[in-house]
């Protein structure tokens, strides 16, 4: 049996220094002290217990991207970063647009993926914004559909998308950067007829990585409104603004880093609630594309291992939010909105487990990621909430030299 010894657990938000047993997948028994007699022991000393992360949000680029990333080297980088469930976004090739293209998506997971991976299907054929993927054929496979890296522009496609979706009883999570608008106003322009439709059709619809004012406006009032609408945001969004680029293609990404305004709404829209959770849009690019001219490379920063320290250091350490609060933004809410099992740090809960390091702080060097790919703008920063170590479904899938016997 696996034993995590002298870490803290989140009581009502104060943290209660417990001993947790884990076996066969299960939390078995949390206790001041349990002996490790013959257990696997692991010092969680100076550490916060907590469930690991479920990211809605990622590009794990296999099958047809393997040089950027692969399904190991990306569930790996998860693992390393206390997320022990990602949903993949469907920009691959082939693309997961039938039953049969996922096949060879569901084939990598099976094979090499060290943590739960839950494919997107595409919403339209190729994700070309033109004639619908198998929706309906799809529907049973996959949590939801999403044509992630482009917009369904053309309103019709995408109100037949919501129909069909919304008759299988699944879900869109929305790329909303309309075609033919520049800055913040493609991004606040899409979202508002996509609310508008979503409402109209009653499909379940969710808002990604949403960057500016006026889209939470949009989302704050359709919420107040009772329509069945969801939105991420990301910590690039959070924590970092335009004057941060400095034509780093490092920084690069869609939507980009917005005004610091918009940084302070994006803040706000996730202390009030409007937004639901984080995600981290984990995008890997290679060395060689990144390093081409600002305006050609392309877009995309990885996030995997970033998002746990950054939300800990920005949000709680800083007094923002609780420990609960950042549970439920990574954890708790992508679970329920998404049907995601998670792990909850309780006798008899599913063990999947991140534990933080929250008293010493980390600097985080992309030389190390466990990622294939290096393009984060976050290298170098010291922070505190580094994931140390991760259990999947009562599996240790990362130790950062933690085991004791
Ligand atoms: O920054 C981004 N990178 N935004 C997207 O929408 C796509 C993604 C990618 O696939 O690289
Ligand atoms: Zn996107
Ligand atoms: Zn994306």
């Amino acid at each position: 049996m696996i034993l995590l010894k002298g870490g803290k657990i989140a009581e009502n938000n104060t943290l209660v220094a417990k001993d947790i047993l884990i076996d066969c997948g299960r939390i078995a028994r949390i206790a001041p002290f349990i002996p490790a007699d013959g257990n696997e022991v692991y010092d969680c000393r100076g550490t916060w217990i907590t469930s690991g992360a479920i990211d809605v949000h990622a590009h794990l680029r296999e099958p047809g991207y393997e040089h950027k990333e692969t399904i190991l080297t990306g569930t790996r980088s998860a693992a390393k970063g206390g997320i022990t469930a990602v949903m993949a976004m469907p920009n691959l090739t082939p693309c997961p647009d039938s039953v049969a293209n996922l096949a060879y998506e569901l084939k990598a997971i099976q094979k090499d993926a060290i943590i739960k991976v839950y494919p997107y299907g595409a919403v339209t054929k190729g994700e070309k914004g033109e004639g619908l993927a198998e929706i309906k054929e799809l529907a049973a496979l996959v949590k939801a559909f999403s044509d992630d890296g482009r917009c369904v522009s053309n309103v019709k496609i995408l109100e037949e998308a919501m129909k069909l979706v919304k008759e299988c009883g699944g879900m869109i999570a929305s790329h909303s950067e309309a075609e033919g608008y520049s800055g913040t106003r493609a991004e606040s322009v899409a979202v508002e007829r996509e609310t508008e439709l979503a409402i109209k059709t009653g499909c379940a619809y969710h808002f990604c990585h949403l960057s500016t004012k006026k889209s939470f406006e949009t989302v704050r009032a359709a919420k107040k409104a009772g329509a069945d609408i969801t939105c991420e945001v990301m910590p690039h969004h959070l924590f970092l603004d335009e004057e941060d680029v400095k034509g780093d293609t490092n920084a690069k990404m869609a939507p980009p880093l917005r005004s610091a305004e918009d940084r302070a709404e994006t803040l706000d829209a996730l202390l009030d609630g409007t937004a639901d959770m984080i995600a981290t849009d984990h995008a890997p690019h290679a060395p060689d594309e990144k390093a081409m001219p600002f305006l050609l490379a392309p877009n995309g920063i990885i996030g995997f291992e970033t998002l746990m320290p950054l939300v800990y250091t920005g949000l709680i350490k800083t007094g923002l939010a609780t420990y609960k609060d950042m549970q439920n933004w990574v954890t708790v809410n992508p679970s329920n909105r998404f049907g995601i099992p998670y792990g909850k740090i309780i006798e008899g809960g599913m063990a999947d487990i991140a534990v933080l390091d929250i008293d010493n702080a980390h600097r985080y060097d992309k030389q190390k990621t466990l990622s294939k790919s290096k393009n984060t703008p976050f290298d170098r920063s010291l922070l505190y909430g580094t994931n140390v170590l991760t259990v999947a479904e009562g599996k240790v899938v990362y130790d950062n030299n933690r085991r004791m016997t």
